[in-house]
């Protein structure tokens, strides 16, 4: 980061200034260093929801918010997501590039082979009840992960940690799959070593012992771009959890478990399940109207799922992505797509984007929007949805992870404005 020019602050309480400098990054907005605000002025910052400050520095993925551009280490996502598969996307995130023909192959066979988890956890799907939702399981699981794969902890070394990355991004899909095949009281399924990385999400979900399964190209590449999508978004909520434990020297398996908890509100991870669910209860495109003056009206409490981003002010490129696969999934005769809740959602859509409220506020379909239509038609369940988004976003969490790592960055510790009671006298 190079350093030009500074911000002064005047404290008109005494008339005095102070100077901090403004810092440069690659591209996008500058930032200002107030990391000596409070040594000065003895008073904190006050960003609620942290809208107007970066928390840390970062070579990963950059995010044009107006001009709704993502890349993952200067890699625009359409081109990831259209002429690259997800495991490149990893490569690239873990180890900084993407890798050669050779580098890809390695990655995927090791991928495969690190997939099976250890048979003393299937003890821990068990313990659980049938109706657990599978989130639950998955942050239990990947915190489990430490005490069986006890061999290599050490956070301080790279070769270590790269073991615990790997680990836990190819395991975590078939926790997925067994938390789900318990769930529902079915056989569980384990990776079949004969099948790519993202196939083999899908059939372990579908499969059944002996029984022949018929995966076609435009479903597994269909996930692959969901994956993609997801693999890594900057600083929000979940990726800050994970950088915030990793800060305390807590190993992966802990900051992707917390990562998992930060996902899973309505708010961020579990959004595209409440699209299903919203779409579900509006159900006709005569009740579209009603819904969107709801989503209007202050005194209701009510949100268009799959509407608005904090980043985004113009459009999400991964909805415009996921748009397109979603319509080419609706082309296969033979692929399920809720054409009636398409209807609903195509409504929606066409209504929010002419409507004066919506307009004012910058609010479009983010990614949520579509990608839990087309979840639904590749036969997943509403309550896995949020489960495919952090297989998907676990090679970012990590980069992140040894990102904070290698730049042996200090323990995240916020300050706060205290509103509570001043100090009260005991009755003795
Ligand atoms: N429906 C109706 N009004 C909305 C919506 C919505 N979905 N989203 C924002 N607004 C309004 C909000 O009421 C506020 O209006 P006003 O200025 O009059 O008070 C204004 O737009 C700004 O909203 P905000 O809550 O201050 O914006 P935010 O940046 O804090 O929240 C958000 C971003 C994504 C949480 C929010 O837009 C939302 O709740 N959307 C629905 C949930 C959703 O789709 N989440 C998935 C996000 S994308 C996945 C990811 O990247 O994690």
């Amino acid at each position: 980061m190079g350093q030009k020019n500074s911000v002064t602050v005047t404290d008109n309480r005494n008339g005095k200034s102070y100077e901090f400098p403004i810092l440069d990054g690659t591209i996008g907005p500058s930032v200002v260093d107030i990391s000596s605000f409070y040594k000065n002025l003895g008073m904190f910052t006050f960003d609620n929801g942290l809208t107007s400050t970066a928390s840390c520095q970062s070579a990963i993925t950059y995010i044009d918010g107006e001009k709704g551009k993502l890349m993952y280490r200067g890699y625009d996502i359409s081109y990831l997501a259209t002429q690259k598969i997800f495991a490149d996307t990893a490569h690239l995130l873990l180890y900084k590039k993407l890798p050669t023909d050779e580098e890809r192959e390695a990655f995927r066979l090791e991928l495969k082979r690190r997939s099976f988890i250890h048979e003393g956890m299937i003890k821990l799907f068990d313990a659980f009840p049938d109706n657990a939702h599978p989130m639950a399981i998955l942050s239990a699981a990947v915190s489990t992960l430490s005490t069986f794969y006890f061999d290599h902890l050490d956070v301080d070394s790279p070769s270590e940690y790269m073991e615990m990355a790997k680990r836990i991004i190819a395991k975590i899909p078939t926790i997925a799959a067994f938390s789900y095949r318990y769930s529902r009281g079915l056989p569980i399924i384990y990776p079949n070593l004969d099948r790519g990385f993202v196939e083999n999400i899908l059939y372990m979900l579908r499969a059944f012992p002996y029984d022949h399964v018929n995966l076609k190209p435009i479903e597994v590449k269909a996930l692959d771009t969901i994956l993609t999508l997801h693999a890594d978004h900057e600083q929000n909520a979940s990726t800050t959890t994970v950088r915030t434990v990793a800060s305390t020297h807590a190993h992966p398996y802990a900051a992707v478990s917390a990562g998992i908890g930060a996902l899973w509100g309505r708010a961020h991870g579990g959004a595209n399940e409440s699209v299903i669910r919203q779409l579900e209860v509006i159900g006709d495109v005569k009740n579209v109207e009603k819904y969107i003056a709801k989503a209007k009206d202050k005194n209701d409490p009510f949100r268009l799922m799959g509407f608005g981003h904090r980043v985004y002010k113009n459009f999400d490129p991964r909805a415009a992505i996921l748009k397109n696969i979603r319509d080419q999934l609706m082309k296969e005769s033979d692929i399920k797509i809720d054409e009636n809740l398409v209807e609903v959602a195509n409504k929606i859509e066409e209504t929010a984007l002419k409507d004066e409220y919506f307009i004012k506020r910058n609010l479009y379909p983010n990614i949520d929007f579509y990608s839990g239509l087309i979840l639904r038609a590749l036969g997943i369940p509403k309550d896995m949805f949020a489960v495919i988004f952090v297989i998907g976003r676990a090679p970012g969490w990590i980069a992140q992870w040894i990102e904070l790592k290698e730049h042996n960055e200090r323990i995240t510790r916020p300050r706060q404005l205290y509103v509570g009671p001043e100090e009260r006298t005991p009755k003795y």
